[in-house]
């Protein structure tokens, strides 16, 4: 419910639309005088009035509402009361019919969007960065799931290049093919390494990585399934990756999937006229504001955009989107104006529904564990170091804890994911295991706990069959909980709207510390029956509300803790 429109369409003024008094109405600087109060001095010149009389008239006006329990005209301001017994009633009402469900619409009916994030490189390490990528798209993924939409999440995997040429000249020469296979994406990446250094005194190994490339592009059968063992060999840890947080993908078409989908776009360009050669390469201008769109080399090789273009249109065509997200680092931003940019130039009315979800930097405030040996901090390095110090903590808060395992798992990913949630994508973050890991700070495991707590209440409450009253409630502390309650859905939506799951993650805290609040200050258990019935509900709507962006953001919720 929106209680400010509401109090908006009471408001009658002359020449005054109902929409910008709602955009007026604001909450009083001292909660005292009420919930939202309405500044009144905008109306004097254009009335004739004095702002007091203007206010004094409002308040005499106003149409009896249920829900307004006082309505006060002070110096040029009307004060608006909400009845907090009735909203308490109200909203949880609401929430305890929908449960886990609440927040849930159908805004998105009928509607597809897909998401393309993660989509991580074959053979290259899975690292801190993809997991702010990870993170921010699959909580978008369940975001618009909620809201309705169908929603379609591609991990468009980075399996094509140069590069591959490179590891199959450097496997054959140097790979173990044990150690390769028990080592795994670190070992590609050692010999990776070694090709390089050893490229620099001997030229010729880059021929003959660019005839391997050659081959697999010609379908060697023995250069294609050296190939795909590197793509197995990758695979195989990123999902277990993604196993522990959770995340799942409908489709993995990565770069290599379009190889024989791009000269279809290339001859639609070239008839519109839109292809021009440049020293031998072939571009798209896209605008004086930027370098034209490189699409051919002179050499003939395709690039990353010609992919991602050819791409784009196999989405179109196959899932008919209305909007298609990029999950991709700022570094990128330029790749995707020119690309978008070469998709408005075809006159394509879709290339307005594609985003670019651009995000930060992620680097480890641990810089010890940063450059070990020149090696990447892997994520599941990073996941690791983060169970194993919640298992510290929990050995410590609670040592009589069953599944001190179990819970260490969802405590130490939990934080790890909810780190990278908690910022304004765009910022770059220094992870730091010590914050996200506080259980008092602004953190999954304070979350975790909060609801777990709520889960320990509900069970001393057991059932009861008293009618509530809802007077328990008749307090700051819960009608601030209340209030948080009730905007939850108005947060999702707006959270999609702008991609930001920080708005969730950040609402998510303002209910746990509100929630908390009350918990010190009000006895629940130990209130007459029939308050103790109201407080007991509130109890059960946070923990609905708790549960539901917990899922939406990908962290797990230990019953117990
Ligand atoms: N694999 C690329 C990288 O790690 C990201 C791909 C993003 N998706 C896309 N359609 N371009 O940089």
């Amino acid at each position: 419910m929106d209680y400010k429109r509401m109090i908006a369409d009471t408001v009658r003024l002359d020449g005054v639309s109902a929409q910008e008094i709602y955009e007026m109405l604001v909450p009083p600087k001292d909660s005292a005088n009420g919930d939202y109060c309405l500044p009144c001095f905008k109306f004097a010149k254009q009335l004739r009035t004095s702002p007091i009389e203007i206010a004094r008239r409002i308040a005499q006006e106003t149409a009896r509402v249920a829900a307004l329990s006082k309505v006060e005209a002070v110096a040029g301001y009307v004060n608006y009361t909400l009845d907090k017994t009735m909203l308490a009633a109200q909203v949880l009402d609401r929430v305890l019919a929908q449960g886990d469900a609440y927040g849930a619409s159908d805004q998105g009916a009928g509607k597809t969007v897909c998401i393309d994030y993660s989509s991580v490189n074959i053979a290259k390490p899975f690292h801190m960065g993809h997991m702010l990528n990870t993170a921010i798209g699959a909580a978008l993924y369940r975001l618009y799931a909620k809201l309705g939409y169908r929603v379609v999440g591609i991990n468009h995997l980075g399996d094509w290049g140069t590069q591959f040429g490179k590891l199959i000249v450097a496997y054959r020469k140097w790979g173990d093919p044990a150690l390769v296979e028990s080592s795994g994406v670190r070992g590609l990446l050692d010999i990776y390494v070694r090709f390089h250094k050893e490229a620099e005194q001997d030229p010729a190994l880059d021929d003959q990585a660019r005839a391997a490339f050659k081959a697999i592009e010609d379908g060697d059968p023995e250069a294609v399934a050296l190939w795909n063992r590197f793509k197995d060999i990758t695979m195989r840890e990123v999902e277990r990756t993604y196993a522990r947080l959770n995340v799942r993908f409908d489709s993995y078409a990565g770069e290599s999937f379009y190889n024989d989908k791009m000269q279809p776009v290339l001859d639609d360009l070239r008839a519109q006229g839109l292809l021009e050669y440049s020293d031998g390469a072939q571009i798209v201008r896209v605008g004086d504001d930027m370098p034209p769109c490189l699409l051919v080399r002179a050499d003939g090789a395709t690039l990353y955009a010609t992919r991602d273009l050819a791409a784009a249109f196999y989405r179109k065509r196959t899932y008919d989107f209305d909007r298609c997200l990029y999950v991709v680092a700022y570094q990128q931003n330029l790749h995707f104006r020119q690309f978008f940019g070469v998709l408005e130039r075809m006159g394509e009315p879709w290339a307005q529904d594609m985003v670019h979800v651009a995000h930060g930097m992620v680097s480890l405030e641990d810089g010890a564990m940063s450059t070990r040996s020149g090696h990447v901090v892997t994520l599941e390095e990073v996941l690791d170091k983060a169970v194993e110090k919640a298992r510290g903590v929990i050995a410590d808060k609670s040592p009589d804890l069953q599944d001190k395992d179990g819970v260490a798992e969802q405590v130490g990913v939990g934080a790890v994911v909810f780190g990278m949630l908690y910022n304004a994508r765009i910022k770059d973050m220094v992870f730091s295991f010590d914050k996200c890991l506080n259980f008092d700070g602004e953190t999954a495991p304070y979350i975790q706990y909060t609801y777990a707590r709520c889960n320990s209440v509900l069970a001393k409450a057991g059932q009861s069959e008293c009618e509530p009253d809802y007077r328990g409630l008749d307090n700051p502390e819960a009608a601030q909980l209340i209030r948080l309650l009730d905007r939850y859905p108005q947060t999702l939506v707006e959270a999609a709207r702008k991609y930001e799951p920080c708005i969730v993650s950040r609402h998510l805290v303002d209910v746990a510390q509100a929630f908390n609040k009350f918990y010190f200050e009000h006895s629940i258990l130990q209130a007459s029956p029939a308050e103790r019935e109201a407080r007991v509900r509130l109890v059960r709507a946070t923990r609905h509300v708790l549960a539901s962006a917990l899922d939406l953001l990908g962290i797990g919720k230990p019953e117990r803790m």
